[in-house]
C-alpha cells in the first residue's frame, strides 16, 4: 500500500516534493543504497561505465548525479565528468566525496548546449522525474552525434511470480530500512510509488528508438528487477 502522502508524488508540479525527499535522505543515501541492494549497485554502476565505452579525454554528463557514484567512476577512468542534480544536499555529498564538476540544475531543462557530451548517463534518476520522457529527450539533446546514452534504474520483470516477489520486497522491506536508518519509512516507499508511472526498461528502449538512437540494447539484471538501457545517438 502506497502511503497516502506519496500519492501523486511524481505527477507534474510535484518536483519540490522529490527535492525535499532527497534533501531528507541525503545523509544516509549511500549507506541505504548498499543495504537495500546488498552492495550490488556498485557492480551495476561499473557496468554502466563499461557499456558507455568511456575513453580517457572524453566528456561525460551524469544526470541526477546524487552523491556522485557515476561521475566519480568516470573520473577514475580519466573521463571528465559533470554531475547535475537539483538537490543541494546531494550535490554537497558528491563534492565531499571528491566530485569536481557539479552543476545545480534540472534534468528536464539541462543547462547545457546541444551536442556537448560524448557520454550521458542517468542512474536511478529518470524514474524520479515528473516527465521521464523529457529527461531522456534532454539527454539526447546534449549528447554529441555518436554520443552514448546509458540509463540504469529499477526495472519491471517480465516473469509474474518474480515481479510479485520483488515488488513485495520494495513494499515491505525497503521502507523498513528507511524507518530504521532515516526515521522515515515513507521516504523509501517512494521507489515502488515511482514505478507506478515509470515504464522501466521496455518504455525507455521504445523512447530511445523513437528518438532515433541506434544500437538500442537492454541489459536485464536480477531477472529484470534492475535494467540498463543503452542507445547511440545518430
Ligand atoms: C535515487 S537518486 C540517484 C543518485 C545517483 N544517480 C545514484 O545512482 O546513486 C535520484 C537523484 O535524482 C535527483 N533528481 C530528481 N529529480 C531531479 C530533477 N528534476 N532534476 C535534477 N535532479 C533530480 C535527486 O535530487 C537525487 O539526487
Amino acid at each position: 500500500v502506497v502511503p497516502q502522502r506519496l500519492v501523486n508524488f511524481y505527477e507534474p508540479g510535484q518536483a519540490h516534493k522529490v527535492r525535499q525527499l532527497f534533501s531528507r535522505i541525503a545523509p544516509r543515501y549511500d549507506f541505504i543504497n548498499d543495504l537495500q541492494s546488498a552492495g550490488l549497485h556498485r557492480a551495476w554502476k561499473k557496468t554502466v561505465v563499461s557499456l558507455a565505452g568511456a575513453h580517457a579525454g572524453e566528456l561525460a554528463l551524469d544526470v541526477c548525479c546524487g552523491s556522485g557514484d557515476l561521475a566519480l567512476a568516470f573520473e577514475r577512468r580519466g573521463v571528465q565528468a559533470v554531475g547535475v542534480d537539483f538537490t543541494e544536499a546531494m550535490l554537497q555529498r558528491a563534492a565531499m566525496r571528491g566530485a569536481r564538476l557539479l552543476v545545480h540544475g534540472d534534468a528536464q531543462a539541462l543547462p547545457f548546449s546541444d551536442a556537448t557530451f560524448d557520454i550521458v548517463t542517468v542512474g536511478y534518476g529518470l524514474r524520479n522525474l515528473s516527465h521521464w520522457e523529457k529527461g531522456l529527450e534532454e539527454m539526447w539533446r546534449v549528447a554529441k552525434p555518436a554520443g552514448r546514452l546509458v540509463v540504469l534504474d529499477f526495472g519491471k520483470p517480465e516473469n509474474a511470480l518474480w515481479r510479485k516477489i520483488y515488488f513485495g520486497y520494495l513494499r515491505a522491506i525497503v521502507p523498513l530500512f528507511g524507518r530504521v536508518f532515516c526515521g522515515d519509512a515513507a521516504a523509501y516507499a517512494y521507489i515502488l510509488e515511482s514505478l507506478r508511472v515509470y515504464p522501466a526498461q521496455r518504455g525507455v528502449a521504445e523512447k530511445m528508438t523513437a528518438l532515433g538512437c541506434r544500437d538500442v540494447r537492454t541489459l536485464n539484471l536480477l531477472g529484470g528487477a534492475m535494467a540498463i538501457n543503452f542507445g547511440l545517438k545518430r
